[in-house]
């Protein structure tokens, strides 16, 4: 739909072609409406949707990926996090930091952390309230209370929350607390989660499943879509090959082959794609200059003490280290950092 369209344009679209027992999925994202036909398309020959007001094009998208598909939507999306008054942009011509402790422990660890993740020029908030751990004997997260603790250091900082949410009865209280709400690679493919958080009305960061291919990454972001959310921003968080040096292999070259074919934002978590401190500054600046549009890191105040992924979290020297990449290489490839 064009940007002027208005609700009662998007319902005679509707209305047209669930006229011939089409299902119309309208997805509103804050740029503009686009309308999904899902159906037998020999009924949707003769609708002549162009001729409705407005209606800007009509597309016949062949990939099964529909709704996040470049082909129908050329200009690559920009997602915006946070309340009216302090949104954060992630997307193109911008460079967007997200960074904060992988779990929230304390108040205290969890402000410090802020801290340091806006000292070195994130925008975003991200911590972890409910972990999702290979073993059950690890620790999980501090779950509701640790929410609270974020949305209280957000508000002291200025920093929008984004948080990852692994249950579908979850999602209610995450939403209540958070910006945003994460789904973490383990989940990806959790399609009643993705439902949900689709239904949540809140932004999605969508992590690529550790085996995922792009089309299955893309295939999750349109169960998203289709509940009516395009607000989602894809994560590179690496994927499991037969490479055992670092955690998982980062799959950089993702970036630029789902640019190509979708039109959402995509970011990189080298932190989590490695599990190596010392690899985070360089892939940093790699994912720079593949076109990333933002950055995921993880910080800690003192990672040796840290309940999860502490071998991963940067301070100190890696942090200044990763706040000079972070100024200055976006605007080398034509970003203003966010
Ligand atoms: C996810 O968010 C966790 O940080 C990570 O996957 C933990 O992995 P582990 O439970 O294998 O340590």
């Amino acid at each position: 739909m064009s940007p002027e369209a208005t609700d009662e344009d998007v319902a005679a679209v509707v209305a047209r072609v669930e006229g011939v027992g089409g299902r119309a999925n309208v997805s509103k994202g804050l740029e503009r409406t686009v309308i999904g036909l899902v159906g037998d398309i020999t009924s949707f020959h003769h609708l002549n949707l162009r001729t409705l007001r407005g209606v800007a094009d009509v597309h016949r998208i062949s990939d099964p990926f529909k709704l996040v598909n470049r082909q129908h939507h050329p200009e690559r999306s920009t997602v915006w996090v946070g309340r009216p008054g302090r949104q954060v942009p992630v997307g193109p011509g911008t460079f967007t930091l997200v960074a904060g402790p992988c779990a929230v422990e304390t108040a205290a660890q969890t402000l410090e952390a802020a801290r340091m993740a806006r000292s070195a020029g994130a925008t975003l908030l991200r911590g972890g309230a409910f972990k999702p751990r290979t073993s059950p004997y690890a620790f999980a997260g501090l779950g509701v209370p640790a929410l609270r603790i974020l949305a209280d250091v957000g508000e002291a900082t200025g920093l929008p929350v984004v948080t990852e949410v692994v249950d579908v009865r979850d999602v209610d209280v995450v939403a209540e607390h958070a910006d945003m709400l994460q789904v973490g690679t383990r989940h990806m493919s959790d399609v009643g989660l993705l439902q949900a958080v689709g239904d949540a009305g809140l932004p999605v960061l969508l992590e690529r499943g550790a085996t995922a291919t792009v089309e299955e990454w893309l295939m999750a972001a349109e169960h998203v879509a289709q509940r009516g959310n395009l607000d989602i921003v894809l994560c590179e968080g690496g994927i499991r090959t037969f490479e055992s040096a670092t955690r998982r292999t980062l799959d950089l070259s993702a970036v630029p082959v789902v640019q190509a074919c979708s039109h959402l934002p995509v970011v990189v978590d080298p932190s989590h794609a490695v599990g190596r401190k010392e690899l985070v500054v360089p892939l940093s600046r790699a994912a720079v200059a593949v076109g990333a549009d933002g950055l995921v890191v993880d910080v800690h105040p003192d990672p040796e003490t840290a309940l999860c992924d502490g071998p991963q979290a940067l301070v100190d020297t890696e942090l200044r280290e990763l706040a000079q990449a972070v100024r200055r290489f976006p605007p080398l490839v034509g970003r203003v950092p966010a």
